[in-house]
């Protein structure tokens, strides 16, 4: 299953209702929101109560991106905002296992994200305890960045670990998504493919949406 995920921060911020009417309209599976706190990367974003304003708008479920160097301290916020994926960083989150237990104790889905510079390896005792992972194919802190090719290596091998463990963990991947990439990263065993310029910096965002799942889906089909 391939699941699109329009990250509304390359969206017009002071219109997130209709970023989510977009999203809707290409038949997009999640709404990416990216948490920046102004310390963990150099950019400040979305906090609680605009999630939860999102909420109200859209129907789709929210996949959080938490970008925050103190995780536990600002979950149950954006949990009780309705959040239905939560993505904590590998690098900020202290006692991982923990923050990804009260994530799912929530009923909420729990995802680990990963730098770039990040080895998939250092995963090999969290996977039990996840539901995605998130790997960033840019330094996170900003939209419009281009993606960078070694994340391909790391999904791969990311895919056999999994694999190896029959861990019940799906892929996702964020950062210079593309009509021209999504392909391989799809053959790379990526499922969840998170969009933001190309989708609301294009000229026909709701097309965009429905191009990229269908180049997605034609990069595995035989
Ligand atoms: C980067 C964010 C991404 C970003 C993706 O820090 O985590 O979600 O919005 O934007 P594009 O797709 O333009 O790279
Ligand atoms: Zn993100």
């Amino acid at each position: 299953m391939i699941e699109i995920a329009p990250s509304v921060i390359a969206a017009d911020l002071a219109d997130l209702a209709s970023a989510a009417r977009i999203a809707e309209a290409g038949g997009a599976d999640l709404l990416h929101v990216d948490v920046m706190d102004g310390h963990f990367v150099p950019n400040l974003t979305i906090g609680p109560p605009v999630v939860a304003a999102l909420a109200r708008h859209t129907r789709l479920p929210l996949d959080v991106h938490l970008m925050v160097t103190h995780p536990d301290r600002l979950l149950g916020a954006y949990l009780d905002a309705g959040a239905a994926r939560v993505a904590v960083h590998f690098e900020a989150a202290v006692h991982l296992d923990r923050t990804l237990a009260a994530v799912r104790a929530a009923g909420a889905r729990a995802g680990v994200a990963l730098n770039p510079a990040t080895p998939v390896e250092l995963l090999a005792d969290v996977l039990h305890a996840c539901d995605f992972v998130l790997l960033m194919s840019v330094n996170p802190g900003f939209s419009g960045q281009s993606f960078l090719p070694h994340v391909l290596d790391k999904a791969r091998r990311l895919t056999a670990m999994i694999a190896a463990r029959r861990a019940a963990v799906t892929l996702e991947l964020d950062g210079g998504v593309a009509l021209g990439n999504i392909g391989e990263i799809r053959r790379a065993g990526v499922t969840t493919f998170v969009a933001g310029s190309s989708v609301y910096a294009a000229a026909d965002p709701v097309a965009a949406i429905q191009g990229l799942r269908a180049r997605a889906e034609e990069a595995v089909a035989s």
